[in-house]
């Protein structure tokens, strides 16, 4: 398997901007190195992003980008307002710090989209997206409307990330939804930082499906 293990230096990480411990100590701080690693692995043209809060999962592709001097277009897409599970952010201003993050040190190739994710829909066009991160508001409802209004713009052999299917909250839904996707289409996942789902709706490359068969392989790896 050509997979690589790399030990990025997250930038983010000492961004003044972002509150202390959200990049290492939050939900989706467990799949960084995952994230950075699938980027290097994938070499995906256009990234989009739906759902970023302050940038733990987004910031860990743009680096990627930037360490391997790859010629991506990262996009991450949000309202910045927060939604039913996430709570209304108020006050906070959660765009301004992630704006000037990305402004610094990201902004020859990525973008912030602050729109909702139906708005932004139409800047993107059908077969365009190489890895796409879903990860907005976690009702089954929610989950089930973003996956099927983007699926027509991920590019063929496109990869679908899903975070949170295994929160089996009231009112969370991913987790009903991962369970038909990966009923259907070529997958593998990880079950640790709330789980995340890694899908092939348009057919699986053939790097990953040597990947998949050493699905094991990563778990260990990246839940350690
Ligand atoms: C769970 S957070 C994203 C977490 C992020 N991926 C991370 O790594 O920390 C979900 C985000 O999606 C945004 N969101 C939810 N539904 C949305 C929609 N329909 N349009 C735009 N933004 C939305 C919220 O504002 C919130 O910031």
């Amino acid at each position: 398997m050509d997979w690589k293990y790399y030990r990025p230096t997250f930038t983010a990480d000492s961004a003044p901007e972002i509150p202390t411990g959200v990049m290492v100590g939050g939900a989706w701080s467990g799949h960084r190195r995952f994230a950075y690693d699938i980027v290097r692995f994938a070499k995906p043209k256009t990234i989009v992003e739906l759902g970023t809060f302050y940038g733990t999962s987004f910031f860990s592709f743009c680096q990627a980008v930037q360490d391997a001097r790859l010629q991506t277009n990262c996009y991450a897409v949000d309202t910045w307002q927060g939604d039913q599970h996430t709570g209304q952010y108020g006050h906070l201003n959660i765009y301004q710090a992630v704006h000037s993050f990305n402004s610094r040190q990201f902004s020859a190739f990525s973008t912030l989209v602050r729109s909702t994710f139906d708005e932004a829909l139409a800047l993107f066009g059908n077969n365009s997206i190489d890895l796409l991160h879903i990860d907005g508001c976690h009702t089954y409802e929610a989950v089930l409307h973003d996956f099927r209004s983007w699926l027509p713009k991920l590019s063929p052999n496109g990869i679908i990330l899903f975070h949170d299917i295994i929160v089996k909250l009231p009112t969370f839904g991913v987790h009903v939804l991962w369970e038909q996707l990966s009923a259907v289409y070529p997958h593998f996942q990880f079950a640790h930082s709330n789980g995340l789902g890694i899908l092939f709706p348009k057919g699986c490359p053939e790097p990953f499906k040597t990947v998949i068969a050493n699905q094991s392989l990563l778990a260990k790896h990246y839940s350690r």
